[in-house]
């Protein structure tokens, strides 16, 4: 009954260069999902009347297929934070032997957590792009955004222009500075790119009501709560689950309470990727990602694996009692 524990560090030397792994174990997991082979019930969100902009989020999940696993991310957002010089969000991730049950191994999340993210938003693009985006347009230049760029950038050429805004101008010139054709821009312009990525902070949308994307551009909605309703009506919508996606006032969960039905929703990246879901051209399409606990299981999984052979989990063979108590 070795228990293994895994720092930031190791998880981050098992995930250099494995994008395409990455990719290839989240794409595995939403196809195992569609095919009930998962169990991911709601994500509990633990809020706090005194830090109404904070939450801890806990996501259990199943993951069955080759190696099954069970275990649950446990994920902070705490906003403040970044007054402190400290990231918004850090996490863990208990991984349980399905077997027996017990816990095998607590892992540094917060990585975790955002190659998950970026891969997903990877896969998507590939999935749902008809042809090279010429532009990209990030707007919320964080550590999700970071990431996803680097995604995209393991998994598809990056075009000569990436429009960068934030709210705080000085984000948007250090994310514009580090990516190659970064150029710090407003919200129209970087709404206006080819590929554009929501990865910001905000609770409520804020693009105008009448915002429309053109046919052609894709944008990958991963902060959920940008996009007015009225604009995802007029678009093409893909969500990597359709009851998680459409709660907790998400953009999407809003366009279901504005039309008071599921019909906009298009379909899921699954059937996407399975090719049951046709994805017309006619407008834009949106991909809307609640975030599943089941990508951490398969993230988590992965690097609990190269971190054992590599010897950088540390292993405490004496963690729990011989007679269980
Ligand atoms: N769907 C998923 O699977 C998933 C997974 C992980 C994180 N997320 C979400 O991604 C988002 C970003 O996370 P992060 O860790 O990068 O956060 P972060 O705090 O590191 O960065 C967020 C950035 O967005 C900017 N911002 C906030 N509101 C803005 C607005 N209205 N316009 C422009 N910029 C704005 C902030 O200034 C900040 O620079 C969060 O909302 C998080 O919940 C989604």
């Amino acid at each position: 009954m070795t228990f293994s524990v895994v720092g930031a560090s190791a998880v981050r030397t098992a995930l250099a260069g494995a994008e395409q792994d990455v990719v290839d174990r989240v794409r595995e997991a939403y196809l195992l999902h569609d095919a009930g082979g998962t169990v991911n019930p709601d994500s509990y969100f633990l809020r706090f009347a005194e830090k109404p902009d904070s939450r801890i989020i806990a996501l259990p999940a199943f993951l069955g297929g080759e190696s099954e696993t069970a275990g649950i991310k446990w994920i902070s957002s705490f906003p403040g934070n970044k007054d402190k010089g400290l990231p918004r969000a850090s996490a863990v991730l208990v991984l349980n032997d399905y077997t027996t049950g017990y816990p095998k191994a607590l892992l540094e999340s917060a990585t975790i957590s955002a190659a998950r993210t970026a891969a997903s938003a990877a896969l998507a693009a590939g999935a749902l792009q008809r042809t090279p985006p010429r532009s990209w347009g990030v707007i919320g230049a964080g550590v999700i955004a970071r990431e996803i760029c680097r995604y995209l950038a393991a998994t598809m050429p990056v075009p000569p222009v990436v429009h960068c805004h934030d709210l705080d101008p000085g984000a948007a010139e250090r994310f514009a500075d580090e990516l190659p054709g970064g150029l710090p821009a407003d919200l129209t312009t970087a709404c206006d790119a080819d590929l554009v990525v929501f990865a910001t902070t905000a609770l409520n949308p804020y693009l105008p009501a009448d915002h429309r994307f053109r046919p052609g551009q894709l944008v990958l909605h991963v902060s959920l709560r940008d996009l007015p309703p009225e604009t995802l009506l007029h678009a093409v919508n893909i969500v990597d689950d359709v009851d998680h996606c459409l709660k907790q006032n998400t953009s999407p969960h809003l366009a279901e309470q504005l039309c008071g039905d599921r019909s906009f929703v298009t379909g899921t990246i699954a059937g996407v990727l399975r090719g049951d879901v046709t994805v017309p051209d006619d407008r834009p399409v949106i991909f809307s990602p609640f975030g599943m606990g089941i990508l951490d299981l398969a993230v988590g999984r992965y690097v609990l694996d190269r971190t054992v052979e590599a010897g950088t989990a540390i292993e405490i063979s004496d963690f729990f009692a011989p007679d269980g108590v």
